[in-house]
């Protein structure tokens, strides 16, 4: 194909992938199937791999850039980020009208919008190009996130039309719909990870990884509430509302322009129930007095405009009757206790079991079993009790005694100095605690044993083959056959990735022994430290508190798990199996000192050898690993195909460029 034609071509398919995204992102009605449209995707990656200069920084193929590095670039806001003034009852939204009436005579009219649960973020455009998106951090200076904010689909990186001002900034909240939420938690689940408490910790999770790819797969959305510039297209916030609808943004169409308090009450209460049939969570209404003109005569207080105002729902309650309690016995043996409830319709959900956290909320509240409790659905994913209606107690309600031995295996149940929780000593005996520590040892975090799972555990446990951790490694394909579950295929696959799993580097293996409070961090720092697990088993309190991020808590209960014979005994068990019990040096070795003090950004591919392990090239000769081209930036390493605008980008700032022989003859 001759370049001219290509060229045409190009913009042709990426204004159309551009319209069919905003069709399906933001107004959810496609007009062509996947398969027309992955169609079209296709050609624009075919044509583009072909003609490399010809590619657009902002073609819709080029949503997910490379990996960020380190930190995020902390930035400025051009206007701080401020918060809203928070109201609870139809009394308060009147004195605030009250107020606004005082400054504002006449032509008052309000905007309400939903006030959506997630994370705020600024964006900002310049000629109709996504230029920079901004976290609200402490509301002056914030985290640069615009490689993360362009694989938000629904997010234009360039704009429709031609009528929007050269440069703006738009506000907006990017959210985690709860569908996905929920799809991302069971894999969690499945994973050993801890479970996000609520789509919005799960969206500010996602936006601050440093991997923009995983970002993409999280499937977060934008919806936008607020333009700010010097040239806006109207004096009024709805409208400029409106018209950033037509530039391609997600503005909700639930948004409502009201004539007075009345109707804004109004549209408090149509939305108190309906907001659950969102497909996003949402905790109360933001009310805006429309007019710039008028916002800008109201002002602002210290932290606050005067303009506006947010009505928060009262979080839903339900009143039902405690059945009974449950407690769990979780990994390290801490008792949770769970309510069982009479089945009630709250938040657009049925509840049926509620948390109750410990032995001194029961005690708190003075819980009986067949008392009508209030359940309440916060932020968290499991609804909670939060009080009792005493005035219906059954008069045979007994005071409720927390339990004093463990349900699973009968230990008496100790409670440590200091904590809430519960705890079953019998931490080599009991059921829940031996099999949590096998799901824990084996996934992905840690040894990432797949051929197993948590069913398998179970089977295994129950058929007596396996106690703890060391004796996956003695395990035979023929005694995998014995069992219903498994064929001659699944069998040796399974006895595959335990043998696989025999590679993991050593920090992993230590944050699988599932050791009480040493996570994927501490585990790392401790593995850094002592370089292998026979120091770290010597070593006293105070060489562990030593470590970066050990305190006493965790330094006691390392020396509590190996002071345990038959923890000791697992951890010689898998040494004899060969598992990898000391840093491997090679990781964290320091060549030299050459790009001391330098931030480096590369770009493109090389022939010689992959971007990740030029990085670690990098990072071992001392430099900073970056992920874009900034105003700190020492060099950038320049590949094949590098996107013209980075090296652009890299020329105005004066950064200096080298190849990949050249950055070899650097740090030779
Ligand atoms: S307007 C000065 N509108 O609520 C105007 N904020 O408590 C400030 N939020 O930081 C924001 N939905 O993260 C506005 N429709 C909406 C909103 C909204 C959610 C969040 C936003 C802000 C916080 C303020």
């Amino acid at each position: 194909m001759e370049p001219d034609y290509a060229q045409q071509r190009i913009k042709e398919l990426a204004d159309e992938i551009n319209r069919h995204n905003y069709q399906y992102y933001v107004l959810s009605s496609p007009t062509i199937s996947d398969f027309e449209y992955d169609k079209l995707l296709k050609e624009l990656e075919q044509l583009e791999a072909q003609f490399p200069s010809l590619v657009d920084p902002n073609s819709p193929t080029q949503r997910v850039g490379s990996d960020l590095t380190g930190e995020f670039v902390q930035v400025k806001h051009r206007y701080q980020m401020l918060s809203l003034a928070n109201t609870y009852s139809p009394e308060e939204l009147k004195d605030f009208d009250g107020r606004v009436r005082k400054v504002i005579d006449n032509g008052l009219e309000y905007v309400c919008e939903l006030k959506y649960d997630g994370v705020a973020i600024g964006i900002t455009y310049r000629n109709g190009v996504l230029v920079q998106a901004v976290t609200r951090g402490d509301g002056t200076v914030g985290d640069d996130v615009t490689a993360n904010v362009r694989t938000i689909k629904s997010i234009p990186l360039k704009l429709h039309g031609a009528n929007f001002p050269a440069e703006f900034e738009i506000r907006g909240e990017i959210v985690m719909p709860r569908n996905v939420f929920d799809s991302i938690n069971k894999q969690r689940e499945i994973d050993g990870d801890t479970p996000f408490a609520n789509p919005r910790n799960a969206a500010s999770g996602t936006l601050k990884l440093l991997d923009p790819s995983v970002v993409a797969s999280r499937k977060l959305d934008c919806y936008l509430y607020y333009v700010l510039g010097d040239n806006l297209p109207y004096e009024s916030h709805y409208q400029n509302l409106v018209k950033a609808r037509e530039w391609g943004f997600k503005v909700p169409d639930t948004i409502y322009l009201a004539q007075d308090i009345d109707a804004v009450l109004g549209f408090i209460s149509k939305w108190e129930t309906k907001r659950h049939n969102l497909l996003f969570d949402t905790d109360g209404v933001v009310v805006k007095v429309s007019n710039l003109k008028h916002q800008k005569s109201l002002g602002f207080t210290a932290k606050t405009p005067r303009w506006a105002i947010a009505y928060k729902y009262k979080a839903e309650q339900a009143a039902t009757e405690l059945l009974s309690i449950d407690f769990q016995v979780g990994r390290t043996g801490a008792i949770t206790p769970v309510a069982n409830l009479s089945p009630v319709h709250l938040a657009g959900t049925t509840v049926k079991r509620a948390s109750l956290h410990n032995a001194d909320q029961i005690a708190l509240l003075d819980i009986r079993i067949g008392d009508t409790v209030l359940v309440e659905k916060g932020g968290e994913i499991i609804p909670k009790i939060v009080g009792v209606d005493t005035t219906k107690r059954p008069q045979v309600a007994i005071p409720f005694e927390f339990i004093a031995a463990c349900p699973e295996c009968g230990a008496t149940l100790v409670r440590p100095d200091g904590e809430a929780k519960h705890y079953c000593p019998n931490d080599t005996g009991c059921p829940p605690q031996i099999k949590g520590r096998i799901e824990h040892f084996i996934s992905r975090k840690a040894l990432n044993i797949d051929g197993l799972g948590e069913e398998t555990v179970e089977l295994l446990y129950s058929k007596g083959l396996v106690h703890n951790v060391a004796d996956l490694y003695a395990l035979t394909k023929e005694q995998l056959l014995g069992l219903e579950r498994f064929a001659q295929k699944s069998a040796e696959n399974a006895v595959a990735s335990i043998r696989k799993s025999l590679e993991i580097p050593f920090p992993r293996v230590l944050f699988g022994l599932g050791i009480r409070y040493v996570g994927e961090t501490t585990a790392k720092k401790l593995a850094q430290h002592f370089g292998n697990i026979d120091a770290i088993m010597a070593a006293s309190t105070e060489e562990l508190l030593a470590v970066d991020e050990v305190g006493e808590r965790i330094a006691s209960s390392i020396k509590e798990f190996f002071s345990i014979p038959k923890n000791y005994d697992i951890v010689e068990r898998l040494r004899g199996f060969g598992i990898q019990l000391k840093v491997d040096k090679s990781q964290f070795e320091t060549l030299s000192v050459t790009l001391s003090g330098m931030n480096i950004v590369i770009s493109g591919s090389f022939t010689t050898i992959s971007r990740e392990e030029l990085k670690e090239l990098i990072a071992k000769h001392g430099g900073n690993n970056q992920s874009a081209v900034s105003g700190n930036t020492s060099m950038l390493v320049a590949g094949h195909k590098i996107g013209p605008a980075k090296l652009e980008k890299a020329r105005k700032l004066g950064v200096r460029i080298v190849n990949e022989e050249e950055f070899f003859k650097l740090i030779q």
